[in-house]
């Protein structure tokens, strides 16, 4: 990598502009995070002109990412695609949707004065002291969990047979989705999230190029949308106290919300909620195998279990980036921003800066504090934060104490994503009482 030393500067050399939106480097994990740690050593926040690909700036700092997170009039969410794509994939969409860069309107392609109206729909629904009930519930589905791994004989794919299933779960019944269901559920996740990861994405996404790519992706919004419309339905007739039912009779300036807004509710809280919280557990396995310290310490210490699920969501970072861009003339950390320029906010990085974060690479739950940008900041900061954290806490309370040993059994993966992503096969073998 020495070679790119000599690139021109502010722009970005190639070959670490493209690591940083390369599926397969997320997937990889030491070369992405190497090239984030160069970027944060020499060029913070600069921009990466690739071929076919709106030019974008990259921004690697914790302190960037929160400055531009926290100015969210100057840096908008929804003028243009949330999330990374190439200038052929925004052509597509917006010819599909009308001049829309988005397939979606959910509260993260929303900027004021639509985005706080809508957040307030389910705002205090997510607040700690209302899912609290909750937990009991919660704390079933993890010991079903729980009792499903020690029936499994002392090894097993962790993602597989407990990661995935485990929050999927909970937000299904969140959302009112009964169990039969949940399969279908969980492949349109995967295939809406995976979309670049070959074993995730539907049949013919990313065989002949973009065009298929986002029609399959059409598709699995089309899916999503046709399968909550029941579910609307049913809680407009029968409203009730759960998430699904404030979410179908939510009303905004007195005027009760339509069926796409309803439904692009019930996608961003079924996707949001769930390969992220999958990630994240299946990440705190994977940092115990790697350091066993880490697994004694918390054996030792069941306090630390709300610092292993801190450190789990650091360490993984399921959430690789959203985009913002400038509504008008600004500067970060001294840098100019030209109105309407494109930026990627790369949270991975964020969470690894050693500014912040001592010997960042190293999975350590004692952390403390543990000051992550996991979860995003400012107006769109993670409306499931306290539900996800509180999911694992659960989760981690029930398996430590059966927990007798863990180590790995074969070679773990990382899912291809440089949107969503984590770990993908986890074989670990195990004693449990
Ligand atoms: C470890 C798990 C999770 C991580 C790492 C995570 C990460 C994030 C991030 C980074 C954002 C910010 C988006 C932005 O700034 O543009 C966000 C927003 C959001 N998350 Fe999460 N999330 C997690 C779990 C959940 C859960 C469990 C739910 C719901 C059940 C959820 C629902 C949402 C919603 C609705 C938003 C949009 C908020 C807004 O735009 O106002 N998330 N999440």
């Amino acid at each position: 990598m020495t070679d790119t030393l000599t690139a021109p500067a502010r722009l970005i050399p190639l070959e670490i502009a493209a690591t940083v939106i390369s599926p397969k480097a997320y997937a990889e994990d030491t070369s992405v995070h190497e090239a984030f740690r160069w970027l944060r050593a020499n060029m913070p926040l600069a921009k990466a002109e690739i071929e076919g690909i709106n030019p974008f700036w990259v921004v690697t700092r914790h302190a960037d990412i929160l400055e531009i997170s926290r100015q969210n009039s100057l840096f908008h969410s929804g003028d243009m695609a949330t999330t990374f794509t190439t200038i052929e994939g925004d052509q597509i969409v917006r010819k599909m949707t009308g001049g829309s860069p988005h397939l979606v309107r959910t509260l993260v392609q929303m900027d004021a004065p639509d985005h706080p109206k809508h957040r307030l729909l389910t705002q205090s629904w997510f607040l700690p002291q209302n899912i609290r009930h909750l937990e009991t519930r919660i704390r079933e589905i993890a010991k079903a969990h729980v009792d499903h791994m020690a029936s499994l004989g002392g090894e097993c794919d962790f993602v597989k047979d407990v990661a995935l299933t485990f929050p999927l779960r909970v937000i299904m019944e969140i959302l009112g989705v009964p169990p039969e269901d949940e399969p279908r559920m969980l492949k349109l996740t995967q295939e809406l999230f995976g979309a670049a990861d070959p074993e995730m994405q539907r049949a013919g996404a990313g065989e002949a190029g973009v065009a298929n790519n986002m029609a399959a992706l059409q598709a699995v919004v089309a899916d999503f949308f046709m399968y909550f419309k029941g579910i609307t339905d049913a809680r407009k007739a029968a409203p009730g106290a759960d998430l699904a039912s404030v979410i179908a009779n939510g009303v905004i300036d007195g005027t009760p919300i339509n069926d796409f807004e309803a439904m692009s509710y019930y996608v961003i809280v079924a996707t949001a909620g769930h390969d992220t919280t999958s990630s994240s557990t299946a990440g705190a396995i994977w940092g115990m195998c790697q350091y066993p310290e880490a697994f004694a310490q918390v054996k030792a210490d069941p306090s630390l279990i709300s610092g292993l699920v801190d450190e789990a969501i650091r360490w993984t970072t399921p959430v690789k980036h959203f985009m913002r861009s400038a509504t008008a003339d600004a500067e970060v950390a001294g840098q100019k921003i030209p109105k309407g320029d494109w930026m990627m906010l790369c949270y991975p990085s964020g969470n690894r800066d050693e500014a912040v974060f001592e010997d960042a690479d190293r999975f350590d739950p004692t952390r403390n504090p543990n000051r992550h940008i996991a979860f995003g900041y400012g107006a769109h900061l993670c409306l499931g934060q306290h539900l996800a954290k509180m999911e694992m806490r659960i989760l981690f309370e029930e398996l430590m104490p059966r927990l007798k040993s863990l180590e790995f059994a074969g070679t773990p993966t990382r899912a291809e994503a440089a949107f969503v992503g984590g770990p993908k096969y986890l074989p670990i073998r195990y004693e449990m009482t």
